[in-house]
Parts: structure tokens; C-alpha cells; sequence
């Protein structure tokens, strides 16, 4: 008896795994890259229903997103990091006092943390389903006494109160110092931001410019998982990850209008060997950033728009040294971005962003498909010529296809004192409709390979 219940549940993963493996095979998701077509549609629906599945679903994801992996990466830090196991011990934030009725239940979660991370043996924190918890700022802090899995199935959401943030205005919730942790659940994390937006300088003009809270913060922790979650609507950055190393982010499902300003979907810095995959990102800002410090950085099947692309920087801003390498951007699908895959660096840096590949993507409707931008400035007064600049080398731009909404459909606008040297474009074609796309190139060291088109002159 005990032996069939442990089975049948092995059973029923295991024909499901088949079944979304060969799924997989089949969908138009893997060919339609090879396409010039452009970009599926079909594509939004799937990603919004697996995100939309109930609780019982879970387990078939995590048995898809292991069958996805094409190229056999390491999943020894989720094997490692408690999956939900039941000989973790569970902290239940309502046994903490938690009520989920629109009341603070900051103090409610930062005591069943306590718990949880003081516990001698595995543990997961909960935050039950079909509940909203209100918090203010909180930090999770490590190191735990063990491995912590914190399954967020309900609603997290933040207090809209920019008078709760008056100790720090960069930060809502924060897991810092933490060894082997893993976010998951199935939950949503809701930084309610609309409050921030509506007084950004970015929005309204009269008003001063002020730091806004990242949402979720990843500080120094090192084997982290994070997957199956909704995080909506940030103050400003959703996820932030900073100095940590050994991140798994899966089945992320991202999203804020596209009209509010500054919030990054996927934040790194000073971060390395991270992978983020199958994950779909539309806000007002960079759908991924990639900056100073970060190193190995993967990110498989990201379904990016609205938003201002897939970015690596901005680096070298204040004259500073910035260093950024071991990229590979893979199947990536983005439509009605401002960007597609863009290198921007700000003049008078210093350092490198080297070793990129950005590989089988796909344009819908996007600004500047292709570009690296050594004269980056987001500044409301111009940014004067300098010499100095950040080193841009050695990146692969291999299989890239799809529509531009812009007659430039790749700019290398480089820097005349540091061209960007070693850039290889392999099977490029895009093409703009109803008019002629073009390639605009300064100071660039190119290679070409197979078809590449448009091509600078
Ligand atoms: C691929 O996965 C198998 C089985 O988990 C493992 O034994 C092997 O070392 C992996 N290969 C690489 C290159 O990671
Ligand atoms: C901009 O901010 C000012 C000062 O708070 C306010 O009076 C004005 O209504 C705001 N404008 C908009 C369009 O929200
Ligand atoms: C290149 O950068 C300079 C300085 O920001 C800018 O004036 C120019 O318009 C850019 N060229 C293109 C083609 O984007």
C-alpha cells in the first residue's frame, strides 16, 4: 500500500513529463525561430496558461521545465535546494499571526522567518493560497541554520505607504546572506506600485527625481532557486539579484504597464553562474538587465514585450569600471520592445562587456532589433564626448530574425577612441515592414557569416 502511493504519483510525473517533453518537440516554439516570419503569437497563451494552472499543476511544470533542458545544465542546486520535501518542517505564516484582511502583517512574517531559518533541519516557509498578505518593507535575513524553501501560493502584496519606506527607499523585501533557498509556489508578489510611478520625474516633470523600492531583492546568497512565481507591478525594479552566485530563476512570469517607468523585469549585478529560463517579461523598462560584475550569465526561452529589451548595462555611468562577461542570451522571442538585444555603455567608463552571444531570436515589431550603444545617456541634460569607454569584444550575434519598427535595424554606435572589436553576425535577417531596414555601423570591427541582412555599407 504505502509502496503504490509513492509510486502512482512517480507514475503520473512521469507520463506527464513524457507527454510535455514531446509537446515540446512539436511546438512551433523550437521551428518557428528558423522562420522569417517573425514572431508566434501562439506562444502568450501557452506561457499565461501554465502560469494561471492550479497548485496541482506545479509538479507537472517542474517535470517539463527539467525535460526542457536542452543542454544538460547542472541541476544539482535545485535537487540540492529543498524541493518541497515532507520531511521539511513548515512554518505557516498564519501560525505567526498572519490574517491576510489588508492588515500590516510584516511583523507575522518576519517571525515565522525567524523560525523557519533557526530551524536545525529543512524547512519551508508557507504563505497559503487564496490569501493576500500586506507587507511593508521586509528583509529576510541569513544565514539559516538550514536549507529554507519558502512556497509562496497566495498573494504578497506591498503597502502602497511610501512613508512605510522611509528608512530605505530602494527596498520592499529583501533575502540576504541565505545559502541553499528556494522561492517558489505557484504565489504571486505584487509590489503595487502605481503610487511610485505616478511620482516618478520620469512620469511627471515638476516633480524631483527620487529612488523608487526594487520589489525583490537577492543580496549575497548563493544556491538559489527561484521559480513559479507572478511578480507584478514593482515600484520599480521586479527582481534584483546582487552579488550572488549559483541562481536557478525558472517559470517567472513578470509583468508591469508599459508606461511605468524604471521597472526592470530581471536585474542582475556583480552576480555569477545564473541561469533564467521559460520565463515571460513585459513592464516599462528593460525586460533583463545584465550589469557591472556579473559573469556566466544564461538566459534560455524569455518572452520579452512590452518593454525596452533584453540589456546588457547600462555600464561605465560616473566614469566607473565595469566588467561583464560569459553572456549567452538563447531563444529569446520579443515583440513591441523599444530594444531587442542591446549593449549599452555610457561614455567615459571603463572596463569591458566581452564574450556575448545572443542566439536564435526573434524580432516582432521591435525598435532597435540590434544595437550597442557606446554613447548611452539617460540623463535630462547631454552627456559630453569622452575618450574613455567600456571595452565592447568578442560577441556572436548568430540567427536573428524578424520584423524592425525602425529603418535601423542594427546600430553600432561605438566609441571612436575604443571600437568595438571582434563582433561576428551569423545568419541575420531583418527586415522592416513596409519599408528598407538598414544597418548603421561606427567604429565596429565586423565579421560576417552566411546571410546577413540588412549589412552596413
Ligand atoms: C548530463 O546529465 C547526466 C545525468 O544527470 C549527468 O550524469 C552528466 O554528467 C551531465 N552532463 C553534463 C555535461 O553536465
Ligand atoms: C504633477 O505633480 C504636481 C505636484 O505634486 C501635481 O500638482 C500635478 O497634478 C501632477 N501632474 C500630474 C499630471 O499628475
Ligand atoms: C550615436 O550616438 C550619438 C551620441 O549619443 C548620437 O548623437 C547619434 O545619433 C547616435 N547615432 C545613431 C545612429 O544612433
Amino acid at each position: 500500500m504505502a509502496l503504490q502511493r509513492h509510486l502512482l504519483p512517480l507514475f503520473i510525473l512521469w507520463v506527464f513529463s513524457s507527454c510535455f517533453y514531446r509537446s515540446l518537440q512539436e511546438d512551433p516554439f523550437s521551428s518557428f525561430i528558423d522562420e522569417t516570419s517573425g514572431y508566434d503569437h501562439r506562444a502568450y497563451p501557452t506561457y499565461f496558461g501554465i502560469i494561471n494552472d492550479q497548485e496541482g499543476e506545479l509538479e507537472h511544470r517542474f517535470a517539463r521545465f527539467n525535460e526542457y533542458d536542452p543542454e544538460n545544465l547542472s541541476y544539482e542546486i535545485l535537487a540540492k535546494v529543498g524541493s518541497p520535501s515532507t520531511s521539511a518542517q513548515v512554518f505557516n505564516v498564519d501560525d505567526y499571526g498572519a490574517k491576510a484582511d489588508g492588515g500590516d502583517d510584516s511583523e507575522a512574517f518576519k517571525k515565522a522567518w525567524k523560525a523557519a531559518c533557526s530551524s536545525s533541519s529543512a524547512s519551508t516557509l508557507v504563505v497559503p493560497q487564496d490569501k493576500s498578505y500586506l507587507l511593508k518593507p521586509v528583509t529576510f535575513w541569513g544565514p539559516c541554520k538550514s536549507d529554507v524553501t519558502v512556497t509562496i501560493s497566495g498573494t504578497i502584496e506591498a503597502s502602497a505607504n511610501q512613508l512605510d519606506y522611509k528608512n530605505d527607499r530602494r527596498h520592499w523585501l529583501i533575502f540576504e546572506n541565505i545559502k541553499n533557498l528556494l522561492v517558489e509556489g505557484g504565489g504571486t508578489i505584487n509590489g503595487n506600485g502605481k503610487t511610485w510611478w505616478q511620482s516618478s520625474c520620469k512620469i511627471n516633470k515638476t516633480l524631483p527625481c527620487k529612488k523608487a523600492p526594487t520589489a525583490v531583492t537577492f543580496y549575497n546568497c548563493n544556491n538559489l532557486g527561484l521559480k513559479n512565481m507572478r511578480i507584478k507591478d514593482a515600484q520599480q525594479i521586479h527582481v534584483s539579484f546582487e552579488k550572488c552566485s549559483n541562481v536557478q530563476a525558472s517559470n517567472l512570469m513578470i509583468t508591469a504597464p508599459e508606461k511605468s517607468p524604471n521597472t526592470d523585469g530581471i536585474h542582475i549585478t556583480n552576480t555569477q553562474n545564473i541561469q533564467i529560463k521559460s520565463s515571460v517579461i513585459g513592464t516599462g523598462d528593460d525586460c533583463m538587465s545584465i550589469e557591472s560584475g556579473s559573469r556566466t550569465v544564461e538566459a534560455t526561452d524569455i518572452t520579452c514585450g512590452p518593454g525596452h529589451g533584453i540589456s546588457i548595462g547600462s555600464l561605465g555611468d560616473d566614469n566607473s569600471e565595469a566588467h561583464v562577461s560569459d553572456v549567452v542570451v538563447n531563444r529569446a522571442k520579443l515583440s513591441g520592445t523599444t530594444n531587442g538585444v542591446r549593449i549599452k555603455t555610457w561614455q567615459g567608463g571603463s572596463g569591458s562587456a566581452s564574450n556575448i552571444k545572443f542566439q536564435n531570436v526573434a524580432m516582432n515589431n521591435v525598435f532597435n532589433p540590434i544595437i550597442i550603444d557606446q554613447n548611452y545617456c539617460d540623463r535630462a541634460e547631454p552627456c559630453k564626448e569622452q575618450k574613455s569607454a567600456v571595452q565592447v569584444r568578442d560577441v556572436v550575434y548568430k540567427n536573428i530574425k524578424g520584423t524592425s519598427a525602425s529603418s535601423i535595424a542594427i546600430n553600432f554606435n561605438c566609441s571612436k577612441t575604443y571600437p568595438c572589436s571582434a563582433i561576428l553576425l551569423q545568419d541575420i535577417s531583418l527586415v522592416r515592414e513596409g519599408g528598407t531596414a538598414k544597418a548603421l555601423c561606427n567604429n565596429v570591427k565586423l565579421t560576417k557569416v552566411g546571410t546577413v541582412s540588412p549589412s552596413c555599407s
